[in-house]
């Protein structure tokens, strides 16, 4: 079993087996001894993975807990959700010293994470995440949200979980689409850290290395969270090709995937950046080669202007400024200041 220890103001820790989900229960109970437990899933996940899950929690001596499936989808990640979630756990009793389970995608993980951060003050949360994005990404560092009308993660919380149980067995029922988006990050930890990576997954595939991907990733991740667990700083370089990547998602009315459109925003950047000099030519070929392997898309058809317009209004710009994360060269990413007239026509030479 590969142990990955995180030392964020809370320590905990992220376990990748292949195999693992059996032994969630196990797992849990020198943590939760006699607390209550509560599973929050989504319907297709819980269909698949939730008998196992609570198999495993019963065989370490667990009561029956309490579970919840909300509908698949971004939709679930609602303030409306949330409230929901809030009653059910009132309901059955649920109290600080318990512990939810997030069993499920980023979505899932999200939500689960915002509920336990605000319920009855603040409560533990265990993540086992069930997409690659999720193995990756969002079920570690802590930040947790749900969405509001007017934008994507508006309302949000930083608060680790107490463990990361992570079974690559799980992404073998994965739809490929979904599978890629998750590809799609990983090659982004590649871009910015471990051109190594890069390559494993450009060249050699990443479903034939998922553990050795799935623990360079969380590694990366891991060093970046623990210097900057608040992102004021070097957390920031996560965001490659997220700025054009969160205007292509909105502004293709998320009929492209948050994978997808980061597929996009990378190829954009380092677009705008060979145009001017910044970066190698050979970069931007590599990245485009590893995104079609996957089925990844490299350019946004749609409108430019309507995406340069969210980019302005992304949570994380400054009066008139934001932070584009650009690199020296393959694996080695540093975050560069725009004001929003010099960023567009960055982006728009980069395009011509
Ligand atoms: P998701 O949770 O919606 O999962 C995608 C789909 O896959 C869902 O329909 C789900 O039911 C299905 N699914 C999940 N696991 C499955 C499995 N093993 N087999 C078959 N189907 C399965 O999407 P996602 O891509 O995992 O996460 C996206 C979310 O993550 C977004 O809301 C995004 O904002 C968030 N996110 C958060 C962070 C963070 O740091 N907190 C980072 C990146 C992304
Ligand atoms: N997914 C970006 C971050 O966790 O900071």
């Amino acid at each position: 079993m590969n142990i990955i220890p995180v030392k964020t103001g809370r320590p905990y820790e992220i376990r990748i087996e292949k195999g693992l989900l059996a032994q969630t229960g196990a797992l849990l109970r020198p943590q939760f001894r006699g607390q209550n437990l509560a599973v929050i899933s989504d319907s297709r996940v819980a269909e698949l993975y939730l008998k196992p899950l609570l198999d495993s929690l019963e065989a370490a001596g667990f009561g029956r807990p309490a579970t919840f499936s909300v509908p698949q989808g971004e939709e679930s990640k609602s303030l409306q959700m949330t409230s929901i979630l809030y009653n059910f756990l009132a309901e059955r009793h649920i109290r600080r010293s318990d512990c939810l389970i997030a069993l499920g995608g980023g979505v899932v993980g999200d939500l689960t994470g915002f509920v336990a951060s605000t319920f009855c003050r603040g409560m533990s949360f265990v993540q086992v995440p069930t997409t690659l994005l999720a193995q990756i990404d969002s079920s570690v560092g802590g930040k947790t949200a749900v969405n509001l009308p007017a934008g994507k993660n508006m309302v949000g919380t930083f608060w680790q979980p107490s463990l990361v149980v992570c079974d690559p067995d799980t992404l073998d029922t994965l739809p490929e689409d979904i599978f890629a988006a998750g590809v799609a990050e990983a090659l982004k930890y590649g871009m910015i850290r471990d051109e190594k990576l890069f390559d494993l997954l450009a060249l050699d595939g990443a479903r034939e290395h998922i553990e050795e991907v799935i623990s360079r990733c969380v590694t990366i991740k891991r060093e970046i969270v623990q210097n900057d667990e608040r992102d004021t700083g070097e957390r920031m370089l996560l965001n490659f090709g997220h700025t054009l990547g969160h205007g292509v998602e909105s502004g293709s009315h998320y009929a492209l995937s948050h994978g997808f459109s980061v597929a996009i925003g990378m190829n954009m950047i380092v677009k705008a950046s060979v145009a001017r000099g910044l970066t190698a030519p050979s970069v931007l070929e590599r990245l485009e080669k590893g995104c079609r392997r996957y089925g990844l898309p490299t350019f946004y058809d749609g409108d430019l202007e309507r995406v340069l317009e969210i980019c302005r209004s992304d949570k994380k710009s400054e009066a008139g400024s934001l932070k584009a994360i650009l690199l020296h060269s393959l694996g080695d990413g540093y975050i560069q200041p725009f004001s929003f007239e010099e960023f567009e026509s960055f982006v728009r030479e980069g395009l011509e």
